[in-house]
C-alpha cells in the first residue's frame, strides 16, 4: 500500500468524485482537481499543471475531449516524480479505425501507455449513470428518449463499479502495471430495454424511439449543441451499431473478485432517489 497522494482529475465528475471518496475512505491522501475543484486544474492551461502534480504519487486521469494535451501532462508527471497513472479511457478505443470519434481516447492512451511510469488503462462501456446524471436524463424526465440506436445491445456498466475498479488499481501498486481492463456490466441491453426498465421502476410512461443519426444531429443542434460536437456524438452510435463493443467481459470480476452490478440494481436505486420524476410545479409558477 502506498501512502502517497493521489491526484484525482475530473474530481467533480461522475467517476472522479466517486473515486476520490473511495480513496479517502481507504486512507489514501487525495488531491481533488478540476476547473471548479479545490485544486484548480484546466486541460487548456498547462501553466497550472505542476502545482497540481506537486508531491503526487499517482494520478487518476480523466482525459479531455480533444486529442493532444495528455502527452504534455504525462511529460510533466514524469518530470516531477509521479510514479503511477490510471487512465479512464473507453470501450472501443482500439477498434474504431480511422473514425474521428475516439481520437481523444486513443491520444490519451498513447500518451499514458508510452510513458515510463507504471500505468493502467480502464476501458468501460457506456455508463448506467448517463441515464440520470448526464445526457439522457432530461429526455427521460420529459417522457421520451430518442436515439439512433437499434437492436445492437450495449453492456452498460455502473459508475460505482468503474470507481471500485479505479480505486482497486490505485491502491494496489504494482499489481496492475501495464494492464488494459475492458470493463462491462453483466449483460447487454438495447436502449429500448433500458428505457423499459426505467419506465417500470419509476412508475411513469417513458418511451424509447429510434431515430436516424441525421435526426439525432438535428435534435442536438436544436438543443444548442455545436454542429461538430453533435456529429461526434452521433458517430458514436453509428459505431456502436456495428456491434464491436457489444460483448460482456470478465475483467471487472477478475479485478474485484465479484460480479458487476446489474442495470436493474442501478434502476431501482436511481428511481428510489426520484431520478426520473417530473419536478412538481411550485405554486404560482
Ligand atoms: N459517459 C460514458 O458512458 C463513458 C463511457 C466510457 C468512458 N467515458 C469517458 O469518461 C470521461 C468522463 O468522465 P466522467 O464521466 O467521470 O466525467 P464527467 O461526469 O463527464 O465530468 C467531467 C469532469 O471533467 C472536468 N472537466 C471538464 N472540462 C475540464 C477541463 N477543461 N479541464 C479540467 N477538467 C475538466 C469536470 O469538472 P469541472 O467542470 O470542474 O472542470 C468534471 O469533473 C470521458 O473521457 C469519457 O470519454 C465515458
Amino acid at each position: 500500500m502506498s501512502n502517497g497522494t493521489t491526484l484525482v482529475l475530473g474530481a467533480t465528475g461522475k467517476t472522479g468524485r466517486r473515486v476520490a471518496a473511495r480513496l479517502r475512505l481507504h486512507g489514501t491522501p487525495v488531491r481533488a482537481a478540476s476547473r471548479s475543484s479545490p485544486t484548480r486544474f484546466d486541460w487548456s492551461d498547462p501553466g497550472g499543471w505542476d502545482a497540481a502534480l506537486r508531491d503526487v504519487d499517482a494520478v487518476y486521469v480523466v482525459a479531455p475531449g480533444v486529442p493532444g494535451p495528455v502527452h504534455g501532462f504525462v511529460a510533466r508527471a514524469e518530470a516531477v516524480g509521479v510514479r503511477r497513472l490510471v487512465l479512464l479511457s473507453g470501450r472501443g478505443a482500439d477498434t474504431w479505425g480511422d473514425s474521428a470519434f475516439g481520437l481523444d481516447m486513443r491520444s490519451a492512451e498513447d500518451a499514458v501507455r508510452g510513458s515510463a511510469l507504471e500505468w493502467t488503462v480502464l476501458r468501460p462501456s457506456n455508463f448506467n449513470q448517463n441515464f440520470d446524471e448526464d445526457v439522457f436524463s432530461a429526455p427521460l424526465v420529459a417522457g421520451e428518449l430518442a436515439l439512433p440506436a437499434g437492436e445492437v445491445p450495449e453492456p452498460f456498466i455502473d459508475v460505482e463499479d468503474v470507481a471500485d475498479a479505479a480505486a482497486a488499481v490505485l491502491t494496489e501498486p504494482g499489481r496492475h502495471a501495464g494492464r488494459v481492463y475492458e470493463l462491462t456490466g453483466p449483460r447487454a441491453l438495447t436502449f429500448a430495454e433500458a428505457v423499459g426498465l426505467i419506465s417500470r421502476a419509476s412508475g411513469r410512461e417513458i418511451r424509447y424511439r429510434r431515430i436516424s443519426p441525421a435526426e439525432y444531429v438535428a435534435a442536438l443542434v436544436a438543443e444548442g449543441v455545436g454542429e461538430d460536437d453533435a456529429h461526434h456524438v452521433a458517430e458514436m452510435f453509428v459505431l456502436m451499431e456495428q456491434g464491436l463493443i457489444t460483448e460482456t467481459t470478465d475483467d471487472l470480476a477478475a479485478l474485484l473478485g465479484r460480479a458487476p452490478r446489474t442495470f436493474e440494481d442501478y434502476v431501482v436505486r436511481a428511481a428510489a432517489a426520484g431520478a426520473w420524476q417530473r419536478p412538481h410545479a411550485s405554486e404560482g409558477s
